[in-house]
Order: C-alpha cells, then sequence, then structure tokens
C-alpha cells in the first residue's frame, strides 16, 4: 500500500492552481479571468475572449488591434501541410485528420519546440489560434473532395471559418451570413475553456513532460474526441437520428432508464443545477432557428426530449441538465454544419484554452503529471518454466 489517495475520474483532486477559469458546478457560475460568461458571450468577439484567456485580461483598443494584426498574419499554412492531408482517407473523420495536421505542425515550426523561450512560446499560441480554423476548414473540404480555400484576413475570425468551410473558388463575391457569423463566434466563445476537464488535464499532462505544444495539442484533441466529452454534440444528432420521430421518444426514455444508453447532450460532471453556457447557447439557437426560419423535424425531436427529461424524476433526481453540448449540435446542425465537423468546432475552440493552459503551467515552475495507483493484481509469485505453465 501507498500513502496517496485512490481517486478514480479524479473526482475530488486538483493537481494544479490556476487562474484562468473558475467554476461554481451548484451556483451554475462560469467566469473567465474573473468575467462571466453568459457577458462574454453576449459582448465580446472571441478573438477577445482568447486574448483575456491567454493574458488575463480582456485587451484595451489598442491591444485588441495588435492582437488581432498578429493573428491575421498567421491564418495561412506551410503548402507542404496539404500533403498530409492527401495522405488521408476522403472518408476518415475529420477528427483523425486534427489529430495528425495539429501534431504535424511541430515539424513545421520547429521554434514551438524549444519550450524553454517565453516568446517562443507566446508565437505558438498565437499560430494556434489562427491557424485552427483554416485547418480545421481544410478537413472538411478534404472529405468533401473540394479545392482548400486560403484564409482571407478581411473577414473576422467566425466569417473567415464559414467562408474557408462554404465558399468555392468561383465564389468571387462570397457573403457571410451575418447572424450565422454571430451564432459562430459565440459557440466559439462558450467552448473557449473549461478548466481541467478531461481534455485541457491532458494538454498539462503531456505538456508537464516538456513535450511540444503542438505535440500536446494534438493529444488534448485526441481526449476531446471521445463521446462523453466533445464528441457530444455529435453524439446528440446520431441519437436523435436513431429515435427517429417525436412517437418514439417514450421507448428511448425507457432505454435511458434501464441503462441501456445515455442521454447524449444531458449531464456533467461538475455542473449540477445547470449549465450557464447552455443557457446562453439556448437562447443563441432559438435566435438562429428563427432568423433562418427554419423548421426541420429532428430540432422538434430535441425540443420534445429536452421537455421530457426536465420534467421526468429520473433526470431531476440526477441533476441531469442539457449541456453546452445539446444546443450546440442543434445549432450548427440548422447552419448547415455536417455532424463530423461539430467536435472539430469544439476543438477549434478549445485550442484557446488548451495553449493558455499550457502557457500557465510554463510561467512557474512544475512537476511532471505522474499518478500513483491501488495495484490490484498478483502478489510476488516465481517465475515459472514455460512446460510447466498451465
Ligand atoms: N443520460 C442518462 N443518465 C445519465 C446521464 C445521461 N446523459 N449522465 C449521467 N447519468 C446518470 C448515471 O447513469 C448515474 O446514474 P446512477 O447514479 O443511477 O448510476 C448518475 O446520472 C450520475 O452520473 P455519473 O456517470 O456518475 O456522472 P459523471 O459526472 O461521471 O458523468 C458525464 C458526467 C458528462 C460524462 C455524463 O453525464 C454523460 O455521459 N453525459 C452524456 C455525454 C455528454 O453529454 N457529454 C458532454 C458533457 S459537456 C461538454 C464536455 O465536457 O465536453
Amino acid at each position: 500500500a501507498g500513502y496517496w489517495s485512490y481517486d478514480p475520474g479524479f473526482k475530488v483532486t486538483a493537481p494544479v492552481e490556476s487562474k484562468i477559469t473558475y467554476i461554481d458546478g451548484g451556483k451554475g457560475e462560469l467566469l473567465h479571468r474573473g468575467y462571466p460568461i453568459d457577458q462574454l458571450a453576449k459582448n465580446a468577439e472571441y478573438l477577445e475572449v482568447c486574448y483575456a484567456l491567454l493574458h488575463g485580461d480582456l485587451p484595451n483598443q489598442e491591444q485588441k488591434d495588435d492582437f488581432y494584426k498578429k493573428v491575421g498574419k498567421h491564418t495561412a499554412v506551410h503548402d507542404q501541410l496539404r500533403k498530409f492531408f492527401e495522405g488521408f482517407r476522403r472518408d476518415a473523420h475529420p477528427m483523425a485528420i486534427m489529430v495528425g495536421v495539429v501534431g504535424a505542425l511541430s515539424a513545421f515550426y520547429h521554434e514551438g519546440l524549444d519550450v524553454s523561450e517565453e516568446l517562443h512560446r507566446e508565437i505558438t499560441a498565437i499560430r494556434l489560434i489562427a491557424k485552427m480554423p483554416t485547418l480545421a476548414a481544410m478537413s472538411y473540404k478534404y472529405s468533401q473532395g473540394e479545392p482548400f480555400m486560403y484564409p482571407r484576413n478581411d473577414f473576422n475570425y467566425a466569417e473567415n471559418f464559414l467562408y474557408m468551410m462554404f465558399a468555392t473558388p468561383a465564389d468571387v463575391d462570397y457573403k457571410v451570413n451575418p447572424v450565422i457569423a454571430k451564432a459562430m463566434d459565440r459557440i466559439f466563445t462558450l467552448h473557449a475553456d473549461h478548466e481541467q476537464n478531461a481534455s485541457t488535464s491532458t494538454v498539462r499532462l503531456a505538456g508537464s513532460t516538456g513535450a511540444n505544444p503542438y505535440a500536446c495539442i494534438a493529444a488534448g484533441i485526441a481526449a476531446l474526441w471521445g463521446p462523453s466529452h466533445g464528441g457530444a454534440n455529435e453524439a446528440v444528432l446520431k441519437m436523435l437520428d436513431e429515435i427517429g420521430t417525436v412517437e418514439n421518444v417514450p421507448e428511448f426514455m425507457e432505454k435511458v432508464k434501464r441503462r441501456e444508453v445515455k442521454l447524449m447532450g444531458f449531464g456533467h460532471r461538475v455542473y449540477k443545477n445547470f449549465d450557464p453556457r447552455a443557457q446562453v447557447m439556448k437562447e443563441t439557437c432559438d435566435e438562429v432557428l428563427e432568423a433562418l426560419g427554419i423548421d426541420d423535424p429532428k430540432l422538434e425531436l430535441a425540443m420534445k426530449l429536452e421537455q421530457i427529461a426536465l420534467e421526468d424524476p429520473y433526470f431531476i433526481e440526477r441533476k441531469l441538465y442539457p449541456n453546452v453540448d445539446f444546443y450546440s449540435g442543434i445549432i450548427l446542425k440548422a447552419i448547415g454544419i455536417p455532424t463530423s465537423m461539430f467536435t472539430v468546432i469544439f476543438s477549434l475552440a478549445r485550442a484557446a484554452g488548451w495553449i493558455s493552459h499550457w502557457l500557465e503551467m510554463h510561467s512557474a515552475p512544475f512537476s511532471i503529471g505522474r499518478p500513483r495507483q491501488l495495484y490490484t493484481g498478483e502478489t510476488r509469485r516465481d517465475f515459472v518454466n514455460i512446460e510447466d505453465r498451465k
């Protein structure tokens, strides 16, 4: 036996101190650098939130202009990186491509490998935030067999992403719908950071070995992919497809109660009253559906599930409420983003949080993350020759 505590799932363990994000799960409060998430989502642009996550405060005008200029300068990716894309099958999941190409950035930007230099670390953060939309859109274009679109820096961050996703070289005068661009920017903000969640903890753990930041972020993308984490937004839509129509909801709910399936997009490890991101996301969802005049039976089905779950004692007793991924999946579907891109969009937005935590870790001395275990295997026994083994 050791002297360490046994805490599977890290339910009560805090391995780090952090000044970036505060969550009070009981109150449903989420603050980035002290600013409430609903205020940020409604009033700030995503890149301003990125600046605050990285630097501690929202930028003043001069800092904002400078930061936006720097991000704009780094949106393009090295031409040889497209060869990485070409190595994938066209039907590869875009998250599989993202794990590969983001890790591959370490083969292009060598200064990122020298993690001991503060300046290098900062440039890496800018590069990453700037290139994520480009790489994300490329992973989609590749799956469609369409040419990659170069980033356009006359568009803002969210507009540029939508442009690279949906424009083709023939669209010389491409216009982005402002309602969609605003919703996209808000989705980015609502996913920007969430303290020591599974993927951020993965980035920190990988980073604690001194590994280069692109490799650490690739590890974060891998952790995010799972359906219990960022993969949930995609899983919500798959679940809606499986249920099919409103009439099948009661039968599906019975399966949930028999613990055969989970109601995806519901429940959270930390929020046990409500997810403050989900509240803003729901408002945005309503705005988008109304502005686009969308009347989709899948969305009607989602609303029915939400209503039943909020009234059913099974969910009330277990404090299961819709989380951010429930509504983000619905908005993304409404604005025409294919389901396989949902988690990619989450990773694009969360990259700002990951790199902020990685930078924070490097700003002070840290030890390698090395958990212990509760050993439950065989006690000591002697070696047995192969002819004597059972
Ligand atoms: N549907 C049905 N039952 C559920 C659900 C759900 N979505 N989530 C939890 N439960 C039940 C669970 O079976 C358990 O019941 P009992 O006590 O009777 O055994 C009880 O609620 C407590 O659940 P838990 O598994 O101990 O909770 P956790 O904190 O370990 O898990 C979670 C949190 C988010 C992994 C889980 O709620 C879940 O799998 N939700 C669905 C996936 C999802 O939407 N994930 C996105 C989370 S938000 C964005 C992100 O983090 O990426």
